[in-house]
Protein backbone atom coordinates (compact mmCIF):
# COMPACT_ATOMS: atom_id res chain seq x y z
CA UNK A 1 0.00 0.00 0.00
CA UNK A 2 2.98 2.47 0.57
CA UNK A 3 4.25 1.70 -2.65
CA UNK A 4 0.45 2.38 -4.61
CA UNK A 5 0.25 5.59 -2.77
CA UNK A 6 3.52 6.50 -3.98
CA UNK A 7 2.53 5.98 -7.50
CA UNK A 8 -0.38 7.92 -6.69
CA UNK A 9 2.24 10.58 -6.23
CA UNK A 10 4.34 10.28 -9.21
CA UNK A 11 1.84 9.59 -11.51
CA UNK A 12 -0.01 12.51 -10.54
CA UNK A 13 2.93 14.28 -11.04
CA UNK A 14 4.43 12.66 -14.41
CA UNK A 15 0.59 13.70 -15.70
CA UNK A 16 0.30 17.30 -14.60
CA UNK A 17 -2.21 16.47 -11.47
CA UNK A 18 -0.47 17.74 -8.90
CA UNK A 19 3.17 19.44 -8.43
CA UNK A 20 5.14 20.47 -5.17
CA UNK A 21 4.93 24.33 -5.04
CA UNK A 22 7.58 26.59 -6.43
CA UNK A 23 9.43 23.14 -7.14
CA UNK A 24 12.67 24.86 -8.95
CA UNK A 25 13.35 26.03 -5.05
CA UNK A 26 13.16 22.78 -3.50
CA UNK A 27 8.64 23.07 -2.84
CA UNK A 28 6.73 24.64 0.17
CA UNK A 29 5.98 22.57 2.66
CA UNK A 30 2.28 21.36 2.49
CA UNK A 31 1.37 23.63 -0.51
CA UNK A 32 0.91 22.28 -3.71
CA UNK A 33 -0.36 23.72 -7.14
CA UNK A 34 -2.49 22.12 -9.89
CA UNK A 35 -1.41 21.16 -13.03
CA UNK A 36 -3.02 21.44 -16.28
CA UNK A 37 -4.86 18.08 -15.72
CA UNK A 38 -5.39 18.81 -12.00
CA UNK A 39 -7.30 22.17 -12.69
CA UNK A 40 -9.37 20.44 -14.49
CA UNK A 41 -10.26 17.39 -12.77
CA UNK A 42 -10.91 19.82 -9.37
CA UNK A 43 -13.17 22.53 -11.51
CA UNK A 44 -15.40 19.67 -12.23
CA UNK A 45 -15.42 18.24 -8.97
CA UNK A 46 -16.11 21.49 -7.67
CA UNK A 47 -18.95 21.42 -10.77
CA UNK A 48 -20.72 18.22 -9.16
CA UNK A 49 -20.62 19.62 -5.66
CA UNK A 50 -21.98 22.86 -6.94
CA UNK A 51 -24.70 21.38 -9.21
CA UNK A 52 -26.18 19.03 -6.64
CA UNK A 53 -25.77 21.71 -3.92
CA UNK A 54 -27.24 24.57 -5.57
CA UNK A 55 -28.57 23.64 -8.65
CA UNK A 56 -30.56 20.66 -7.45
CA UNK A 57 -32.01 22.50 -4.15
CA UNK A 58 -34.35 24.91 -4.89
CA UNK A 59 -33.60 26.23 -1.06
CA UNK A 60 -29.54 26.40 -1.45
CA UNK A 61 -27.59 29.29 -3.12
CA UNK A 62 -24.56 29.42 -3.63
CA UNK A 63 -21.76 32.76 -2.28
CA UNK A 64 -18.23 33.68 -2.63
CA UNK A 65 -16.86 35.71 0.37
CA UNK A 66 -13.44 37.28 0.61
CA UNK A 67 -10.90 35.40 2.67
CA UNK A 68 -10.09 38.59 4.30
CA UNK A 69 -12.42 38.96 7.23
CA UNK A 70 -13.00 42.02 9.86
CA UNK A 71 -10.69 40.49 12.90
CA UNK A 72 -13.25 40.91 15.40
CA UNK A 73 -15.33 37.38 13.20
CA UNK A 74 -12.61 34.99 14.45
CA UNK A 75 -12.65 36.67 18.16
CA UNK A 76 -16.39 35.86 17.64
CA UNK A 77 -15.94 32.75 16.23
CA UNK A 78 -14.06 31.31 18.90
CA UNK A 79 -11.21 30.39 16.37
CA UNK A 80 -8.38 32.91 17.91
CA UNK A 81 -8.44 31.52 21.91
CA UNK A 82 -9.75 27.89 20.27
CA UNK A 83 -8.33 26.55 17.43
CA UNK A 84 -5.20 24.91 18.48
CA UNK A 85 -3.26 21.97 17.75
CA UNK A 86 -1.49 20.02 21.25
CA UNK A 87 2.11 20.62 20.03
CA UNK A 88 5.33 19.07 21.24
CA UNK A 89 9.12 19.65 20.55
CA UNK A 90 12.02 17.17 20.14
CA UNK A 91 14.82 18.64 22.01
CA UNK A 92 17.03 17.10 20.10
CA UNK A 93 16.27 17.03 16.39
CA UNK A 94 14.53 20.31 17.05
CA UNK A 95 11.45 19.05 15.39
CA UNK A 96 7.72 19.93 16.01
CA UNK A 97 4.52 17.51 16.31
CA UNK A 98 1.44 17.12 17.23
CA UNK A 99 0.98 15.40 20.44
CA UNK A 100 -2.25 13.69 19.33
CA UNK A 101 -0.96 12.54 15.95
CA UNK A 102 2.37 10.84 17.29
CA UNK A 103 -0.23 8.80 19.97
CA UNK A 104 -2.30 8.12 16.87
CA UNK A 105 0.76 6.47 15.19
CA UNK A 106 1.92 4.59 17.98
CA UNK A 107 -1.84 3.37 18.03
CA UNK A 108 -1.33 2.35 14.41
CA UNK A 109 1.69 0.39 15.25
CA UNK A 110 0.43 -1.78 18.33
CA UNK A 111 -2.64 -2.78 15.64
CA UNK A 112 0.28 -3.34 13.00
CA UNK A 113 1.99 -5.67 15.29
CA UNK A 114 -1.43 -7.56 16.34
CA UNK A 115 -1.36 -5.95 20.21
CA UNK A 116 -5.42 -4.84 19.33
CA UNK A 117 -6.03 -4.87 23.19
CA UNK A 118 -3.35 -2.19 23.70
CA UNK A 119 -4.51 0.04 20.48
CA UNK A 120 -7.49 0.00 22.14
CA UNK A 121 -6.61 1.38 25.90
CA UNK A 122 -4.59 3.87 24.55
CA UNK A 123 -7.34 5.21 22.05
CA UNK A 124 -9.28 5.04 25.01
CA UNK A 125 -6.72 7.02 27.21
CA UNK A 126 -5.99 9.73 23.54
CA UNK A 127 -9.92 10.58 23.31
CA UNK A 128 -10.03 10.84 27.67
CA UNK A 129 -7.16 13.43 27.51
CA UNK A 130 -8.21 15.03 24.37
CA UNK A 131 -11.89 15.30 25.43
CA UNK A 132 -10.35 17.10 28.93
CA UNK A 133 -8.38 19.66 27.03
CA UNK A 134 -5.40 17.93 29.37
CA UNK A 135 -1.91 18.76 27.82
CA UNK A 136 -0.41 17.08 30.74
CA UNK A 137 -1.94 13.73 30.52
CA UNK A 138 -1.11 13.74 26.66
CA UNK A 139 2.62 14.35 27.42
CA UNK A 140 2.30 11.43 30.09
CA UNK A 141 0.75 8.94 27.47
CA UNK A 142 3.50 9.84 25.41
CA UNK A 143 6.34 8.82 27.68
CA UNK A 144 4.09 5.64 29.39
CA UNK A 145 4.50 4.51 25.82
CA UNK A 146 8.16 4.87 25.20
CA UNK A 147 6.85 7.11 22.21
CA UNK A 148 9.92 8.33 20.30
CA UNK A 149 11.15 11.21 18.12
CA UNK A 150 10.36 9.80 14.43
CA UNK A 151 13.64 12.14 13.08
CA UNK A 152 16.45 11.40 16.31
CA UNK A 153 15.11 8.22 17.71
CA UNK A 154 14.85 9.31 20.83
CA UNK A 155 12.71 10.89 23.81
CA UNK A 156 13.79 14.05 25.24
CA UNK A 157 10.33 15.59 24.71
CA UNK A 158 9.54 19.64 26.01
CA UNK A 159 5.78 20.18 27.59
CA UNK A 160 2.71 20.12 25.23
CA UNK A 161 1.94 23.38 24.58
CA UNK A 162 -1.28 24.68 22.23
CA UNK A 163 -0.66 26.10 18.61
CA UNK A 164 -3.33 28.46 17.28
CA UNK A 165 -3.67 27.44 13.67
CA UNK A 166 -4.38 30.58 12.10
CA UNK A 167 -1.95 32.27 9.59
CA UNK A 168 -2.05 36.01 10.41
CA UNK A 169 -0.93 38.81 7.82
CA UNK A 170 -1.25 43.32 8.11
CA UNK A 171 -3.31 45.39 6.34
CA UNK A 172 -2.74 48.60 5.69
CA UNK A 173 0.54 50.03 4.75
CA UNK A 174 1.83 52.00 7.77
CA UNK A 175 3.31 49.91 10.33
CA UNK A 176 1.33 51.88 13.36
CA UNK A 177 -1.78 51.75 12.03
CA UNK A 178 -1.37 48.55 9.67
CA UNK A 179 -4.41 45.96 11.28
CA UNK A 180 -3.59 42.19 12.12
CA UNK A 181 -6.10 40.03 9.77
CA UNK A 182 -6.06 36.74 9.33
CA UNK A 183 -6.41 34.21 6.72
CA UNK A 184 -9.63 32.39 6.98
CA UNK A 185 -9.29 28.92 8.76
CA UNK A 186 -12.73 27.60 7.24
CA UNK A 187 -14.71 29.34 4.56
CA UNK A 188 -17.52 29.08 6.88
CA UNK A 189 -18.00 32.27 8.83
CA UNK A 190 -18.29 33.82 5.82
CA UNK A 191 -21.32 32.49 5.04
CA UNK A 192 -22.27 32.90 8.52
CA UNK A 193 -21.42 36.88 8.44
CA UNK A 194 -23.82 36.71 5.20
CA UNK A 195 -26.56 35.47 6.41
CA UNK A 196 -29.34 38.00 6.95
CA UNK A 197 -27.84 40.02 3.53
CA UNK A 198 -28.80 36.61 1.97
CA UNK A 199 -31.51 35.63 3.54
CA UNK A 200 -33.05 39.21 2.65
CA UNK A 201 -32.19 39.38 -0.16
CA UNK A 202 -32.56 36.56 -1.70
CA UNK A 203 -36.42 35.85 0.21
CA UNK A 204 -35.25 32.91 1.69
CA UNK A 205 -37.51 31.11 3.59
CA UNK A 206 -36.35 28.66 6.31
CA UNK A 207 -34.92 25.15 5.88
CA UNK A 208 -32.37 27.00 3.98
CA UNK A 209 -28.60 26.96 2.56
CA UNK A 210 -26.00 28.90 1.72
CA UNK A 211 -22.84 27.18 0.44
CA UNK A 212 -19.52 28.18 -0.75
CA UNK A 213 -16.54 27.00 -2.92
CA UNK A 214 -13.20 28.92 -1.27
CA UNK A 215 -9.34 28.22 -0.13
CA UNK A 216 -8.89 28.26 3.28
CA UNK A 217 -5.47 28.13 5.32
CA UNK A 218 -4.28 26.64 8.09
CA UNK A 219 -1.18 26.51 10.01
CA UNK A 220 -0.93 22.50 10.42
CA UNK A 221 1.81 21.55 12.61
CA UNK A 222 2.76 18.83 10.52
CA UNK A 223 2.30 18.63 7.15
CA UNK A 224 1.55 14.65 5.84
CA UNK A 225 0.71 12.37 3.32
CA UNK A 226 0.77 14.78 -0.11
CA UNK A 227 -2.40 16.80 -0.67
CA UNK A 228 -4.61 15.32 2.99
CA UNK A 229 -2.39 17.84 5.31
CA UNK A 230 -1.81 21.21 3.15
CA UNK A 231 -1.16 24.76 4.69
CA UNK A 232 -2.97 26.12 1.90
CA UNK A 233 -6.28 24.02 0.21
CA UNK A 234 -10.05 25.01 -0.88
CA UNK A 235 -13.15 24.08 1.14
CA UNK A 236 -16.85 23.22 -0.23
CA UNK A 237 -19.19 24.17 2.62
CA UNK A 238 -22.80 24.53 2.93
CA UNK A 239 -24.35 26.18 6.09
CA UNK A 240 -27.97 25.02 6.74
CA UNK A 241 -30.30 26.96 8.48
CA UNK A 242 -33.10 25.44 10.45
CA UNK A 243 -35.51 25.79 13.38
CA UNK A 244 -34.24 24.99 16.62
CA UNK A 245 -35.08 22.04 17.79
CA UNK A 246 -34.72 20.15 14.40
CA UNK A 247 -31.24 19.46 14.34
CA UNK A 248 -30.64 15.88 15.17
CA UNK A 249 -33.55 15.34 12.26
CA UNK A 250 -31.56 17.55 9.56
CA UNK A 251 -27.77 16.09 11.05
CA UNK A 252 -29.06 12.49 10.04
CA UNK A 253 -30.60 13.59 6.86
CA UNK A 254 -27.71 15.63 5.49
CA UNK A 255 -25.17 12.58 7.06
CA UNK A 256 -26.76 10.56 4.72
CA UNK A 257 -26.97 12.42 1.84
CA UNK A 258 -23.32 13.42 1.94
CA UNK A 259 -22.42 9.72 1.14
CA UNK A 260 -24.36 9.01 -1.47
CA UNK A 261 -23.00 11.73 -2.93
CA UNK A 262 -19.71 10.63 -2.42
CA UNK A 263 -20.97 6.97 -4.14
CA UNK A 264 -22.52 8.42 -6.41
CA UNK A 265 -18.63 9.37 -7.86
CA UNK A 266 -18.10 5.67 -8.76
CA UNK A 267 -16.28 4.46 -5.55
CA UNK A 268 -17.33 0.79 -4.06
CA UNK A 269 -19.00 1.30 -0.97
CA UNK A 270 -16.79 -0.48 1.58
CA UNK A 271 -14.26 2.13 1.15
CA UNK A 272 -16.80 4.48 2.92
CA UNK A 273 -17.30 4.75 6.96
CA UNK A 274 -18.52 7.14 9.34
CA UNK A 275 -16.88 7.77 12.22
CA UNK A 276 -18.34 10.24 14.94
CA UNK A 277 -16.04 12.61 17.10
CA UNK A 278 -15.95 11.79 20.93
CA UNK A 279 -14.68 15.63 21.18
CA UNK A 280 -16.59 18.15 18.31
CA UNK A 281 -15.03 21.28 17.77
CA UNK A 282 -15.25 23.52 20.13
CA UNK A 283 -18.52 25.41 17.76
CA UNK A 284 -20.04 21.55 17.55
CA UNK A 285 -22.94 19.91 20.21
CA UNK A 286 -22.41 16.43 17.46
CA UNK A 287 -20.00 15.31 14.83
CA UNK A 288 -19.58 12.57 12.14
CA UNK A 289 -16.82 12.63 9.35
CA UNK A 290 -17.09 11.00 6.60
CA UNK A 291 -13.74 8.50 5.78
CA UNK A 292 -12.44 6.92 2.64
CA UNK A 293 -10.19 3.94 3.01
CA UNK A 294 -6.80 5.35 1.34
CA UNK A 295 -3.55 3.55 0.69
CA UNK A 296 -2.41 4.81 4.69
CA UNK A 297 -5.90 4.07 6.61
CA UNK A 298 -9.47 5.65 7.09
CA UNK A 299 -9.12 9.03 7.01
CA UNK A 300 -11.57 12.42 6.65
CA UNK A 301 -12.48 13.66 3.76
CA UNK A 302 -15.86 15.67 5.07
CA UNK A 303 -17.13 16.66 8.14
CA UNK A 304 -20.89 16.98 9.03
CA UNK A 305 -21.85 19.31 12.24
CA UNK A 306 -24.54 20.20 14.52
CA UNK A 307 -23.49 23.58 15.02
CA UNK A 308 -26.30 24.86 16.90
CA UNK A 309 -26.81 28.69 17.30
CA UNK A 310 -23.20 29.19 18.15
CA UNK A 311 -22.26 31.16 15.35
CA UNK A 312 -24.76 33.05 15.20
CA UNK A 313 -25.13 33.89 18.41
CA UNK A 314 -21.41 34.81 18.66
CA UNK A 315 -21.72 36.92 15.64
CA UNK A 316 -24.73 38.71 17.29
CA UNK A 317 -23.07 39.18 20.33
CA UNK A 318 -19.56 40.62 19.13
CA UNK A 319 -21.30 42.94 15.99
CA UNK A 320 -24.49 44.07 18.07
CA UNK A 321 -26.62 43.25 15.17
CA UNK A 322 -29.65 41.07 15.79
CA UNK A 323 -29.22 37.43 13.58
CA UNK A 324 -32.62 36.69 13.88
CA UNK A 325 -35.27 35.41 11.23
CA UNK A 326 -38.97 35.82 11.72
CA UNK A 327 -40.59 32.68 11.25
CA UNK A 328 -44.07 33.02 9.65
CA UNK A 329 -44.84 29.57 10.35
CA UNK A 330 -44.81 29.54 14.09
CA UNK A 331 -45.21 33.50 14.28
CA UNK A 332 -41.85 33.81 16.45
CA UNK A 333 -38.14 35.33 16.09
CA UNK A 334 -35.33 33.02 16.80
CA UNK A 335 -31.65 32.67 16.10
CA UNK A 336 -31.49 29.25 13.76
CA UNK A 337 -29.37 26.67 14.02
CA UNK A 338 -27.14 25.50 11.47
CA UNK A 339 -26.23 21.88 10.28
CA UNK A 340 -22.84 22.39 8.26
CA UNK A 341 -21.41 19.83 5.68
CA UNK A 342 -17.78 20.93 4.99
CA UNK A 343 -15.72 18.73 2.50
CA UNK A 344 -11.98 19.28 1.30
CA UNK A 345 -11.64 19.73 -2.24
CA UNK A 346 -7.84 18.61 -1.93
CA UNK A 347 -8.62 15.25 0.02
CA UNK A 348 -11.74 14.47 -2.99
CA UNK A 349 -9.15 14.87 -5.16
CA UNK A 350 -7.09 12.32 -4.00
CA UNK A 351 -9.87 9.95 -2.73
CA UNK A 352 -10.43 10.22 -6.64
CA UNK A 353 -7.18 9.46 -7.51
CA UNK A 354 -6.59 6.45 -5.20
CA UNK A 355 -9.95 5.03 -6.60
CA UNK A 356 -9.32 5.56 -10.44
CA UNK A 357 -5.72 4.61 -10.33
CA UNK A 358 -5.30 0.95 -11.69
CA UNK A 359 -2.56 -0.49 -13.32
CA UNK A 360 -4.11 -3.16 -15.62
CA UNK A 361 -2.02 -6.28 -16.97
CA UNK A 362 -3.02 -7.19 -20.57
CA UNK A 363 -0.44 -9.76 -21.27
CA UNK A 364 -1.00 -12.16 -23.94
CA UNK A 365 0.62 -15.58 -24.63
CA UNK A 366 2.66 -14.14 -27.21
CA UNK A 367 3.66 -10.96 -25.24
CA UNK A 368 4.02 -9.15 -21.68
CA UNK A 369 2.11 -6.33 -21.95
CA UNK A 370 0.26 -3.62 -18.89
CA UNK A 371 -1.39 -0.56 -19.14
CA UNK A 372 -1.60 2.38 -16.42
CA UNK A 373 -5.08 3.96 -16.18
CA UNK A 374 -7.14 6.46 -14.78
CA UNK A 375 -10.81 5.24 -14.74
CA UNK A 376 -12.53 8.50 -13.52
CA UNK A 377 -16.59 9.00 -13.58
CA UNK A 378 -16.37 10.44 -17.54
CA UNK A 379 -18.28 13.39 -15.82
CA UNK A 380 -15.13 14.09 -13.57
CA UNK A 381 -12.59 13.39 -16.38
CA UNK A 382 -10.26 16.17 -17.29
CA UNK A 383 -9.92 15.41 -20.87
CA UNK A 384 -13.57 13.80 -22.50
CA UNK A 385 -11.98 12.94 -25.72
CA UNK A 386 -9.05 12.83 -27.29
CA UNK A 387 -8.84 13.07 -31.44
CA UNK A 388 -7.02 11.17 -33.52
CA UNK A 389 -5.87 10.93 -36.93
CA UNK A 390 -4.27 7.43 -38.03
CA UNK A 391 -1.44 9.11 -39.68
CA UNK A 392 -0.13 12.35 -40.57
CA UNK A 393 -0.73 12.28 -44.03
CA UNK A 394 -3.32 12.26 -46.68
CA UNK A 395 -4.99 14.63 -45.07
CA UNK A 396 -6.20 12.88 -42.24
CA UNK A 397 -5.18 15.77 -39.74
CA UNK A 398 -7.41 18.26 -41.17
CA UNK A 399 -10.38 16.57 -41.28
CA UNK A 400 -9.76 15.45 -37.50
CA UNK A 401 -9.08 19.50 -36.92
CA UNK A 402 -12.33 19.57 -38.70
CA UNK A 403 -14.27 17.49 -36.30
CA UNK A 404 -12.53 18.60 -33.04
CA UNK A 405 -13.39 21.95 -33.80
CA UNK A 406 -17.44 21.16 -33.61
CA UNK A 407 -16.38 19.29 -30.56
CA UNK A 408 -14.48 21.74 -28.46
CA UNK A 409 -16.87 24.10 -27.54
CA UNK A 410 -18.63 21.58 -25.70
CA UNK A 411 -16.11 19.42 -23.95
CA UNK A 412 -12.31 19.51 -23.21
CA UNK A 413 -11.21 17.97 -26.17
CA UNK A 414 -6.92 16.75 -27.16
CA UNK A 415 -5.88 16.68 -30.40
CA UNK A 416 -2.60 14.00 -30.80
CA UNK A 417 -1.25 13.14 -34.13
CA UNK A 418 2.38 12.19 -32.65
CA UNK A 419 3.71 8.62 -31.97
CA UNK A 420 1.61 4.93 -32.91
CA UNK A 421 -1.85 4.96 -32.29
CA UNK A 422 -1.73 2.22 -29.56
CA UNK A 423 1.08 5.02 -27.56
CA UNK A 424 -1.23 7.69 -28.11
CA UNK A 425 -4.41 5.51 -26.56
CA UNK A 426 -2.50 4.88 -23.69
CA UNK A 427 -1.27 8.18 -22.81
CA UNK A 428 -4.99 8.83 -22.93
CA UNK A 429 -5.58 6.00 -20.68
CA UNK A 430 -2.55 7.76 -18.16
CA UNK A 431 -4.91 11.00 -17.99
CA UNK A 432 -8.07 9.20 -17.49
CA UNK A 433 -9.81 10.53 -21.11
CA UNK A 434 -13.17 8.13 -21.26
CA UNK A 435 -13.17 8.53 -25.00
CA UNK A 436 -10.09 7.97 -28.10
CA UNK A 437 -11.79 8.98 -31.47
CA UNK A 438 -9.49 8.08 -34.35
CA UNK A 439 -9.76 9.18 -37.80
CA UNK A 440 -8.96 7.11 -40.52
CA UNK A 441 -9.32 6.35 -44.25
CA UNK A 442 -12.20 5.09 -44.53
CA UNK A 443 -13.26 8.40 -42.35
CA UNK A 444 -12.61 10.60 -45.48
CA UNK A 445 -15.06 8.41 -47.26
CA UNK A 446 -18.36 7.90 -45.64
CA UNK A 447 -17.46 10.46 -42.06
CA UNK A 448 -17.49 7.70 -39.99
CA UNK A 449 -15.06 7.50 -36.77
CA UNK A 450 -13.89 4.76 -34.68
CA UNK A 451 -14.91 5.48 -30.53
CA UNK A 452 -12.19 3.90 -28.46
CA UNK A 453 -13.75 3.61 -24.65
CA UNK A 454 -11.07 3.35 -21.80
CA UNK A 455 -12.64 0.81 -19.87
CA UNK A 456 -13.50 -1.96 -22.11
CA UNK A 457 -10.69 -0.46 -24.48
CA UNK A 458 -13.53 -1.93 -26.88
CA UNK A 459 -13.99 0.11 -30.51
CA UNK A 460 -17.04 0.93 -32.22
CA UNK A 461 -18.00 2.91 -35.46
CA UNK A 462 -20.58 5.80 -35.95
CA UNK A 463 -21.09 9.05 -37.83
CA UNK A 464 -18.82 11.68 -37.00
CA UNK A 465 -22.05 14.37 -37.02
CA UNK A 466 -23.13 12.01 -34.02
CA UNK A 467 -20.27 12.43 -31.65
CA UNK A 468 -21.60 15.69 -29.83
CA UNK A 469 -24.85 13.43 -29.06
CA UNK A 470 -22.72 10.47 -28.00
CA UNK A 471 -20.10 12.41 -25.76
CA UNK A 472 -22.72 14.62 -24.14
CA UNK A 473 -24.80 11.68 -23.15
CA UNK A 474 -21.84 9.22 -21.70
CA UNK A 475 -20.06 12.11 -19.86
CA UNK A 476 -23.54 13.48 -18.32
CA UNK A 477 -24.57 12.00 -14.83
N1 LIG B 1 -16.16 24.56 8.73
C1 LIG B 1 -15.88 23.32 9.37
C2 LIG B 1 -14.51 22.86 9.16
O1 LIG B 1 -13.69 23.57 8.66
P1 LIG B 1 -12.95 20.79 9.52
O2 LIG B 1 -13.33 19.38 9.91
O3 LIG B 1 -11.92 21.48 10.29
O4 LIG B 1 -14.33 21.57 9.59
C3 LIG B 1 -13.48 20.34 7.02
O5 LIG B 1 -12.57 20.78 7.99
C4 LIG B 1 -12.79 19.60 5.92
O6 LIG B 1 -11.73 20.39 5.36
C5 LIG B 1 -12.11 18.32 6.35
O7 LIG B 1 -13.02 17.23 6.34
C6 LIG B 1 -11.02 18.14 5.32
O8 LIG B 1 -11.52 17.47 4.18
C7 LIG B 1 -10.68 19.56 4.94
N2 LIG B 1 -9.43 19.98 5.58
C8 LIG B 1 -9.25 20.42 6.84
N3 LIG B 1 -7.96 20.72 7.07
C9 LIG B 1 -7.29 20.44 5.93
C10 LIG B 1 -5.93 20.53 5.52
N4 LIG B 1 -4.99 20.99 6.33
N5 LIG B 1 -5.60 20.14 4.26
C11 LIG B 1 -6.56 19.69 3.42
N6 LIG B 1 -7.85 19.59 3.75
C12 LIG B 1 -8.23 19.95 4.97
Amino acid sequence: TDDFFKNIISHAKEYGFVFPSSEIYDGLSAVYDYGQMGSELKNNLKTYWWKSMVQLNENIVGIDAAIFMHPTTWKASGHVDGFNDPMIDNKDSKKRYRADQLIEDKIDRYEKDGKTDKAAQLQKDLDEAITADDLVRLKAIIEEHNIVCPVSGTKNWTEVRQFNLMFATQMGAMAEEAEKVYLRPETAQGIFVNFLNVQKTGRMKIPFGIAQIGKAFRNEVIARQFIMRMREFEQMELQFFIRPGTEMEWYEKWKATRLKWHLALGADSTKYRYHDHVKPAHYANAAVDIEYQFPFGFKEVEGIHSRTDFDLKQHQEYSKKKMQYFDPEINQNYVPYVVETSIGLDRLFLTVLANSLVEEDLSTEEKKDSRVVLKFHPAIAPVKAAVLPLTKKDGLPDKAREIMAKLKLDFNIQYDEKDAIGKRYRRQDAIGTPFCITVDYQTLEDDTVTIRHRDSMEQERVPATDLRRIIGELVSW
